[in-house]
């Protein structure tokens, strides 16, 4: 791994932890934070989003996401740093064991990877401390149903 690895690495996960800490979670009271890189250096963050009618909830990943395509950008992800951890009583995530994106958050992540025409770097941690993953999307969700299936690129 190199030094720009371990710099993209840290400046994601910051990002993510920081982002969590807005987690609309009050029922699972599990907090996720996501945080997307550009081509241009820029980072998009997101939090989960969850909804009174469980099943409505939405993830901290695919909420990055959909803002970085409201960016007009979802052609231009390189990596994406994923954290998350059960809340304590103040709402602040906890814990150091990486938290990995869900089946359907790889699916919205290979969106952004086939339009990208790239494999995208995921980066996971804990709520805490320095336990991280890193994965490509392409290990993640092998043999992938995406935009280029339906012809378009
Ligand atoms: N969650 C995410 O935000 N991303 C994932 O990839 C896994 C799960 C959220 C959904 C729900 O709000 C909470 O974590 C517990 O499942």
């Amino acid at each position: 791994m190199t030094d720009d690895d371990i710099a993209i690495r840290d400046r994601l996960i910051a990002a993510a932890r920081e982002a969590a800490l807005q987690a609309h979670a009050p029922y699972s009271r599990f907090g996720v934070g996501a945080a997307v890189l550009l081509t241009d250096g820029s980072v998009v963050t997101g939090t989960n989003f969850e909804n009174a009618s469980y099943g409505l909830s939405l993830c901290a990943e695919t909420v990055a996401l959909a803002t970085t395509n409201a960016q007009g950008r979802l052609r231009d992800v390189v990596a994406i740093g994923v954290i998350g951890g059960a809340m304590d009583a103040a709402g602040k995530p906890t814990g150091t064991k990486p938290v990995g994106p869900c089946g359907r958050c790889r699916q919205v992540i290979n969106e952004a990877a086939q339009l990208g025409k790239r494999d995208i770097v995921v980066w996971c941690a804990g709520a805490e401390g320095d336990a991280y993953e890193r994965h490509l999307l392409s290990a993640l969700l092998p043999h992938a149903f995406g935009p280029g299936d339906l012809g378009i690129d």
